[in-house]
């Protein structure tokens, strides 16, 4: 995959060239290479910018070095997606990144001050991406957070092809805490169930701890996840028993359980026997409807 970056500030990229996207790209995996607008502006003294029409602060990005740059590096065969990054954008989400991934090429424009002429991005560019609902001083943070995110999908990238599915988003649940040596740390032990070494145990706390996470943190996700999947018996009672615990912590009688997020979902009704599942606990998806 090929990423192109669009900047007033190529400096600030260094980062992308080492550690995991370093070695990737010394593999062959990934190119990325950043390209300064500046040089593209015809403007006397090679000017990105200037004020904007209608008044107001800031300063805003002119259309030719931009328009120019974008065509440059687009060449004559280009076939991948054009992203502007700015807070104005859809917000990212891993599914995007997917979506990204799976591209040939990228174009990646930084925009700076209070924004980039809307000409340059209506000639030039195919979507427009936010990073999240809070303002930069300019695009490039957003784009580095982007690569990193799409490049750790491109096959090889990360060594091991496990670490890329099994964790928060991917799944749709929020990540299993993981724990390494010692087995006691200040009084604190790894809980029980992986260190014994039964893997349908393993996973089922896994799953349990992944589904508790997310219904604390982010209910909304917890609720899509359980409005997604086949509920058999051994999933059912594995989820009952994380509802159970969210009961005994915020100390609410069982009446109230129903108000808790999704639970509606893990009424008897809506359960379905399921032979194989039933008799393992099966907890990573294998049943998930889609
Ligand atoms: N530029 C400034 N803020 C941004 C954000 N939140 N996402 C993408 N680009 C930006």
């Amino acid at each position: 995959m090929k990423i192109t970056i669009l900047t007033t500030f190529p400096e600030m990229f260094a980062p992308l060239h080492t550690s995991i996207l370093g070695r990737a790209e010394k593999a062959g995996l990934i190119e990325i290479r950043e390209v300064d607008i500046r040089p593209y502006s015809k403007n006397k003294h090679h000017n990105t910018d200037d004020a904007p029409f209608g008044g107001g602060a800031g300063m805003v990005m002119l259309a030719q070095p931009i328009v120019d740059a974008v065509r440059d590096v687009m060449g004559e065969h280009f076939e991948g997606k054009r992203i502007y990054l700015s807070p104005r954008g859809k917000t990212l989400t891993q599914a995007d990144a997917e979506k990204y991934a799976a591209e040939k090429e990228l174009i990646l424009l930084c925009g700076h001050y209070e924004g980039v002429d809307q000409r340059a991005i209506d000639l030039c560019m195919d979507e427009e991406v936010s990073i999240g609902d809070y303002v930069l001083t300019g695009g490039e943070l957003p784009a580095m957070v982007l690569v990193d995110c799409i490049a750790r999908l491109v096959p090889g990238v990360l060594g091991c092809g496990e670490s890329a599915r099994n964790e928060s988003f991917s799944s749709g649940l929020l990540e299993y805490p993981q724990y390494t040596r010692p087995r006691e740390f200040e009084g604190r032990c790894v809980p029980e169930p992986l260190l014994n070494g039964n893997h349908r145990e393993i996973e089922a706390w896994q799953f349990q701890e992944s589904l508790y996470i997310t219904l604390k943190r982010r209910p909304e996700m917890a609720i899509r996840y359980l409005q997604g999947i086949k509920l058999t018996k051994s999933r059912k009672k594995l989820i009952d028993a994380v509802y159970t615990r969210l009961n005994s912590e915020m100390d609410i009688g069982p009446e109230e359980t129903e108000q808790l997020p999704g639970a509606d979902r893990v009424q008897t009704d809506n359960v379905q026997s399921d032979p194989v599942t039933d008799s393992a606990s099966d907890p990573d998806g294998a049943d998930t409807e889609r």
